[in-house]
């Protein structure tokens, strides 16, 4: 009865990493997902998120039964309040409803499907580019994807002109996906004087912005600063809804922990939205996991521990930093043709190096260097050691 069925063809940023694990070339390097590898090429679990574990290990009045419907209520308190601020005005007057869901795409989802079904307009617009999920899951969740312009391959930098005047022209109402910090791929971000312009304009035209906020403390290594973009939608009373993600700046990739949060007009229809995403998650996948969560909450509820967790998330974004400053440096030591300053001008875990597709092929087969075909390379995945072999990769690509 499947003989039918085709085959599908890989993710196109998961399926880097089978791809890369079947090579057997010893100086294989995998560049494609956005996954933290310390100087030595290995993943890193967090000392305090280690040590965090220990604490849930060792208490013993802990049971492993179902959460509520929308999770660790600790857990959400909290998140709400590290993308929002501790003094957030909205949190104080109980108009966020914050869910517990399944990482960062999970979150997504939820809102998605929530969207699709209680509010006014079902299209949604996307920057061109985005991260390759963002259409997949909006579509599925039964809403209606657009796109508006964001990244300009000229200057490599943002098409400010073309984002205002596409978002000028989107359907009134419509749902506008934002990127909070870090913009995947292209490591492109408004400035704060842009993201006013923006919301100015958002908020003139009823536009409802989604915020995915996946790599808190990345782009600029301040989790406060990581998080302006969004506070400033917050802070003129408007409604808007945030996606977070813990894989990046926790390093919990697999635990899949994330939050919903809603930002209401006023406690009671913060209530009444939450009791509708109840509807949403329970026949999706029930209620969510309790271990990453318990983690979060324990560094975020433990002064000690949450700074602890910042020195170390800054840890992880200066070495990104200086590999992005090593990579640039060995391009111009090669005298590689071409202006490689986007390398260090751009922010996060990304460079949209601007090779092309044919470009990737090659260095794949010749230099067995794996990465997306829209040439956009995770520098959290370079060390020091692999610097010069990507840079002599690079070299021979756009020389040949
Ligand atoms: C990425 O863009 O590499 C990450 O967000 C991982 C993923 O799930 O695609």
């Amino acid at each position: 009865v499947f003989a039918h069925v085709v085959r599908a063809p890989e993710d196109p940023i998961l399926g880097v990493t089978v791809a890369y694990n079947k090579d057997p070339s010893p100086i294989k390097l995998n560049l494609g997902v956005g996954a933290y590898r310390t100087e030595e090429g290995k993943p890193l679990v967090l000392n305090v998120v280690r040590k965090a574990e220990q604490i849930l290990v060792n208490d013993s009045s802990r049971v492993k039964e179902y959460l509520p419907i929308v999770g660790l209520a600790d857990f959400n308190k909290l998140s709400a309040k590290l993308i929002f601020g501790a003094d957030s005005p909205a949190i104080q007057e109980n108009r966020v409803t914050t869910v517990q869901c399944l990482s960062g795409t999970g979150s997504l989802r939820v809102g998605a499907e929530f969207l699709a079904k209680h509010y006014h307009q079902r299209t949604i617009y996307i920057p061109q580019p985005t991260w390759g999920n963002h259409p997949k899951i909006f579509a599925i969740g039964g809403l209606s994807v657009k796109t508006y312009s964001y990244y300009d391959p000229t200057t490599r930098g943002l098409n400010f002109q073309g984002l205002l005047d596409d978002l000028s022209s989107a359907s009134s109402g419509a749902i506008v996906l934002l990127h909070a910090c870090a913009h995947n791929p292209t490591g492109v971000d408004p400035t704060l004087e842009q993201w006013e312009q923006i919301r100015k304009l958002m908020r003139s035209r009823g536009l409802l912005p989604f915020f995915d906020s996946a790599y808190q403390g990345f782009a600029s290594g301040s989790l406060d600063a990581d998080a302006q973009s969004v506070r400033m939608f917050v802070a003129d009373g408007g409604e808007c809804l945030v996606a977070q993600s813990y894989a990046k700046n926790m390093g919990l990739y697999g635990e899949r922990v994330g939050a919903l949060s809603i930002v209401c007009k006023n406690a009671d229809v913060a209530s009444r939205v939450e009791s509708q995403l109840k509807l949403v998650i329970r026949p999706m996948f029930s209620n969510p996991p309790i271990h990453g969560p318990s983690i979060v909450a324990t560094i975020l509820k433990d002064s000690n521990m949450y700074n602890e967790w910042t020195i170390e998330l800054k840890a992880m974004a200066d070495r990104i930093i200086s590999m992005r400053h090593k990579l640039f440096e060995a391009l111009r030591a090669r005298g590689t043709p071409g202006d490689w300053s986007h390398i260090v001008k751009q922010i996060g875990m990304f460079t949209f190096t601007g090779l092309n597709s044919e470009q990737v092929v090659f260095m794949t087969k010749e230099y067995h260097i794996y990465m997306t075909s829209d040439g956009r390379i995770s520098m959290a995945g370079l060390s020091t050691k692999t610097v010069p072999h990507l840079a002599d990769a690079i070299h021979a690509a756009v020389t040949r």
